[in-house]
């Protein structure tokens, strides 16, 4: 194979399945696999913490001065895993999937300032290792020069299946049209926001996963690497 793309983007709506397959494609080649949402929820769980009013009444520089001076205390490191982020010396692992860091994310991911001073620390991460990226606006925004990018999607149902069956297995009740019903307030938000909104990537190969296991969609993405660098 000749010379491997620096960068794979995967992006995609929520149960989609693109951070399961994007972790196997990255523990494959021996990528470092940039889950972008990390970065986010990390942001967040940090203004929870220090300075939750900034939150009450989101003005978006100061939150975005408050996230830059905290820069020095945060540090990332880009592994086959994933994204480690630390605070204080600290790792940040369940902090980053706390309820509350979950349900204030998408306000803290939908200001502009922030999502430049992410797009900035992810593009810095890549330098350092090849990795196959993940998130929202991957190959939109944040790496539109990749050579290969990847879309999945899956139908609503199928995606809220996915997550029903994720959160049981967390010990979290919930219905099954509850989680469907969130997958679609979600999809509309996040298609309709105002910046970087959930879209098809230029140049992306779109893979619809709804009847597709993992193993099959990494077996297709691997087929078009190889299609594209013999
Ligand atoms: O993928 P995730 O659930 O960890 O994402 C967490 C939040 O961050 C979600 O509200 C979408 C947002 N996000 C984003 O706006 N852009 C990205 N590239 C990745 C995530």
């Amino acid at each position: 194979m000749k010379d491997r793309p620096r960068v794979i983007t995967i992006d995609g709506p929520a149960g989609s399945g693109k951070t399961t397959v994007a972790r196997m494609l990255a523990r494959r080649l021996g990528y470092g696999l940039l889950e972008s949402g990390s970065l986010y929820r990390a942001f967040t769980w940090v203004l929870l913490r220090e300075a939750p009013e900034l939150l009450d009444k989101p003005e978006e520089k100061r939150i975005e001065t408050f996230l830059r001076a905290r820069l020095p205390e945060l540090r990332f490191t880009l592994e086959p895993e994933g994204l480690k982020i630390f605070f204080r010396g600290k790792p940040l692992s369940g902090e980053l999937r706390h309820p509350e860091t979950e349900s204030r994310v998408s306000e803290v991911a939908a200001l502009p300032g922030v999502r430049a001073l992410a797009n900035g620390i992810l593009r810095e991460l890549v330098r350092e290792r090849p990795a196959v990226a993940e998130g929202r606006d991957m190959g939109s925004v944040v790496f539109p020069d990749a050579p290969l990018k990847f879309f999945l999607t899956a139908s609503p149902e199928v995606r809220a299946r996915r997550r029903y069956l994720e959160w049981r297995a967390r010990g979290l009740s919930v219905s099954e049209e509850e989680v469907l019903r969130r997958i679609r307030a979600r999809d509309e938000k996040d298609a309709s926001r105002k910046e970087a909104p959930l879209i098809i990537p230029e140049g992306a190969v779109v893979i619809d996963t709804s009847n597709l296991r993992p193993e099959e969609v990494l077996e297709s993405i691997l087929q078009r690497l190889a299609r594209d660098r013999p």
